[in-house]
């Protein structure tokens, strides 16, 4: 049979990024261009910086993403791009581009929704799964447990009711005068840290026992600072970074696993930036063997944004049957 490649595109927030992938699963290429460097200077992405950087970039990106694929765009199947949720003018840039190369080759284009590729990610390295299983998605802008279904079909048990886990990480690495990004700095920090030296608060919510809340959290880290600030003490900044990640990963973990046993999911998966984090894979890890849940989660480079997951997304979708028109849009607060 005919191998089916797909082009992919992803631009929907600081990373510039363009894969070629083979029949879903296998990556030919995956290069990614990372704006940290630049937002570094403001301690957070800055939107308009971020559209001028991919509308520079993107050419030259997708240039090398067929060269180390060593195909050609007469060899592609289709192309594929995410189109929400993310920052307006961002994915406006991958949107403008996909649709321009599918014009011009006559492609068919498919958008491709970024948690869908997030959540895709782990049947990259992992050619055994296949939904259903329970997947928990934790992103700087996203905290979703979802139940995947049939790919591209959620069935969404739990979400935060504040902030992302993502977005936790970086607010209370900015408190602490880490910088942007936040989330692998206090990974690191972490390990030299004691995590039971703090005990910060672990928010239950009462009516839904999968949602989550991270501000919580955030706000006891604000005031601990604030409280030895006032009492002139120094504060330990790998002890709380270890604590607070503790406080986010215990929780994380235990929503976890009560779904897995409420809904009889014996397969879990984690996706998305803060699917990187070492301290989540290890206890994640271990709380699937004590329950005897095989456990599956893409290498950290698949967990952060790249344009891989979306081609393996757009593969699914394009195999439904799932086909974008000229009018495809952005579409920041695309819904799962
Ligand atoms: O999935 P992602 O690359 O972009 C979004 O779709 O949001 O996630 C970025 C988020 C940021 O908040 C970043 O701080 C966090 O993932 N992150 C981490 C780690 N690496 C990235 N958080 C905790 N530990 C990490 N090692
Ligand atoms: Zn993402």
């Amino acid at each position: 049979m005919k191998d089916t490649l797909i082009l992919a595109i992803e631009s929907s927030c600081d990373e510039t990024a363009a894969s070629v992938v083979k029949n879903g699963r296998t990556i030919l290429s995956n290069v990614i261009s990372s704006q940290i460097e630049l937002h570094k200077l403001y301690g957070g992405v800055v939107p308009e910086i971020a559209s001028r950087k991919h509308i520079e970039k993107v050419n030259q990106v997708i240039e090398e993403a067929l060269k180390d694929a060593d195909v050609t765009l007469d060899d592609l199947d289709a192309i594929g791009v995410t189109y929400g949720p993310g920052l307006v003018g961002a994915l406006l840039v991958g949107v403008a581009e996909a649709k321009a190369i599918a014009y011009a080759k006559k492609l068919p284009l498919v958008g491709v929704h970024h948690i869908e590729g997030h959540v895709s990610a782990n049947y990259i390295e992992h050619p055994d799964l296949e939904p259903p299983f329970l997947c928990l998605i934790v992103s700087g802008g996203h905290t979703h447990l979802v139940i995947v279904k049939d790919y591209g079909e959620f069935e969404i048990l739990g979400r935060t009711r504040d902030d992302a886990a993502g977005e936790a990480f970086d607010k209370v690495a900015r408190a602490i005068g880490l910088g942007y990004p936040g989330g692998p700095k206090i990974d690191k920090l972490s390990k030299e840290g004691n995590s039971e030296a703090i005990v910060f608060p672990r928010a239950k919510i009462g009516d839904c026992p999968y949602d989550f809340s991270f501000s919580g959290v955030k706000s006891a880290v604000l005031n601990y600072i604030n409280q030895a600030q006032m009492k002139g003490e120094e504060v330990n900044r790998a002890d709380l970074a270890a604590s607070f990640q503790k406080a986010v990963v215990d929780v994380l973990v235990e929503h976890t696993m009560l779904a897995a046993k409420d809904y009889s999911m014996d397969k879990i998966a984690i996706a998305g930036g803060v699917a990187s984090n070492g301290t989540l894979r290890a206890a994640m890890e271990k709380a699937c063997a004590q329950n005897g849940y095989k456990f599956y989660r893409p290498s950290p480079i698949f967990c952060t944004d790249n344009a891989a997951m979306i081609g393996v997304a757009a593969y699914y979708e394009y195999m439904k049957g799932t086909r974008h028109g000229w009018d495809l849009n952005a579409v920041p607060n695309l819904k799962l």
